[in-house]
């Protein structure tokens, strides 16, 4: 193969791994760690465990909810601005996250109400696990502990969906509920409104509401037992007692959805309430005081949050989402190796840049892209190859009559009988004279 003049030499075969902070990348390539954390590919994956919910979003959306509050005339009950206006903060987050939502309204009271909706998109829609949350408050206070926390936990929950790309087998949807306080408005128009078929399709209903209580007590929901299982599994491997919640059956959103015959499930940390010495033994806190004393009154700001309670209830809502809808986690992006590097293309004759794979296991995936920039004046002149680190070859591209220039696009090979790490190159032949180019970058996504 003739050099030809003016070929510059390439510069070194770089890779990065987009789902990796570049202080990360940059220690990988300095070789300062030697284990590596690829993601496993979303053929490889194990079923995805939850991730931690961090406490910092979830006081973020209740610092949001008490602004709204001082803002409207110190709460978000229904009819009231303070509703609108909590309804169109989560709307905003959720939608931004990629999930389709959709305001359902009613009239109580005389005034319009409001319930959010949001569909995250895949999944067997025969199959629906909802979570939900009551968003108006009472109309005495900001309704922070009631039920700004389980508003919050079920959005960030909904978020850390969006964050890891969950593909869940079943379909999730969310909820946040209109004038729950007025006797589970809301969620029982909801409930009356689906057909027989929609009601049918929903697995299980699971309820958030008060669970950041000053005073708290660990409560679960003693209904379907597949999900109070999964809720009382997550608390006994951290060490944290709990007890069956008997406050008041039928006092929340899930009632509607037990009603109509849908599994349901909850978590709780106690309203009115006194909270017993024996309770104060294994829990902490106060005996013989209310495990939420501003339950209702205008003291239920952020400041009567028991932020531990808030925590853990938040991390055991996104792992009873997780694993009562199972499914595998696909980060968003895969891990991305490129060369940068300038390689000018003989003309005619061949050129092959190299890639060099590190630290991935097994074989490369079936849908293995391959993106692909190359600046030439004629691309029918070129047939273009992806040559796995085994020398086998996959053709990307055929010369032909094609008197466009540059190709620049992302192909998609079934690479899975190739080893994913190793050296990689793209060969690039242009077969007629004349006109000319060079590859200007390429990658390869895992
Ligand atoms: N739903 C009640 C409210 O919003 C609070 C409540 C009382 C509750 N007992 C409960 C919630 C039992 C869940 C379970 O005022
Ligand atoms: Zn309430
Ligand atoms: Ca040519």
């Amino acid at each position: 193969m003739p050099t030809p003049a003016g070929r510059r030499l390439p510069r070194r075969s770089s890779f990065r791994r987009a789902v990796l902070g570049a202080g990360l990348a940059g220690a990988l390539a300095a070789g300062l760690l030697t284990a590596t954390t690829a993601p496993a590919t979303a053929e490889a994956a194990p079923a995805a465990a939850a991730p931690d919910i961090p406490l910092t979003n979830v006081k973020a959306h209740l610092s949001q909810f008490q602004t709204i509050a001082n803002a409207n005339g110190g709460n978000r009950a229904h009819g009231r601005p303070g509703y609108r206006a909590s309804v169109d903060y989560v709307r905003g987050k959720l939608d931004a996250a990629g999930y389709t939502t959709t305001l359902q309204q009613f009239t109580y009271n005389g005034t319009t109400g409001y319930n959010l909706i949001a569909d995250w998109p895949g999944g067997d829609t025969g199959a629906v696990l909802m979570s939900g949350a009551h968003l108006d408050s009472v109309s005495s206070g900001a309704g922070i502990n009631d039920n700004g926390s389980g508003s919050a936990a079920v959005l960030e929950t909904a978020l850390a969906v969006a964050r890891a790309g969950y593909q869940p087998d079943k379909h999730l949807r969310f909820a946040w509920w209109g004038a729950e306080e007025l006797g589970l408005v809301g969620s029982r128009h909801y409930v009356n409104n689906l057909s027989s078929t929609e009601r049918s399709k929903i697995d299980g209903y699971l309820n958030f509401d008060m669970i950041g209580s000053p005073n708290a007590g660990y409560f679960v929901y003693d209904d379907d037992p597949a999900i109070e299982k999964v809720f009382k599994d997550w608390f006994a491997a951290k060490g944290i007692p709990t007890e069956i919640e008997t406050e008041g059956d039928g006092r929340s959103d899930h009632a509607p959805f037990k009603s109509a015959g849908v599994p349901v499930g909850g978590l709780f940390t106690g309203a009115g309430r006194v909270k017993t010495s024996a309770q104060a033994q294994k829990w902490g806190g106060t005996a013989g005081q209310s495990f939420d004393r501003c339950y209702h009154s205008s003291c239920d700001t952020t400041a009567n949050i028991n932020e531990t309670a808030l925590d853990r209830n938040s991390d055991a809502a996104a792992h009873a989402v997780w694993t009562l809808s199972s499914g595998t986690t696909t980060p968003p992006d895969g891990d991305v190796f490129e060369n940068t590097g300038d390689y000018q293309i003989p003309d005619p004759g061949t050129v092959e840049s190299p890639v060099s794979v590190s630290g991935l296991s097994g074989n490369a995936p079936g849908d293995l892209e391959v993106g692909v920039d190359i600046k030439h004046t004629y691309r029918g002149d070129l047939v273009i190859d992806l040559v796995a680190p085994d020398g086998s070859s996959y053709r990307l591209k055929n010369s032909g009559w094609d008197s466009g220039d540059d190709v620049i696009t992302t192909y998609t090979v079934n690479a899975s009988s190739e080893t994913a790490s190793g050296t990689w190159k793209l060969r690039v032949q242009d077969v007629y004279r004349t006109d000319s180019g060079y590859i200007d970058s390429w990658r390869l996504t895992f």
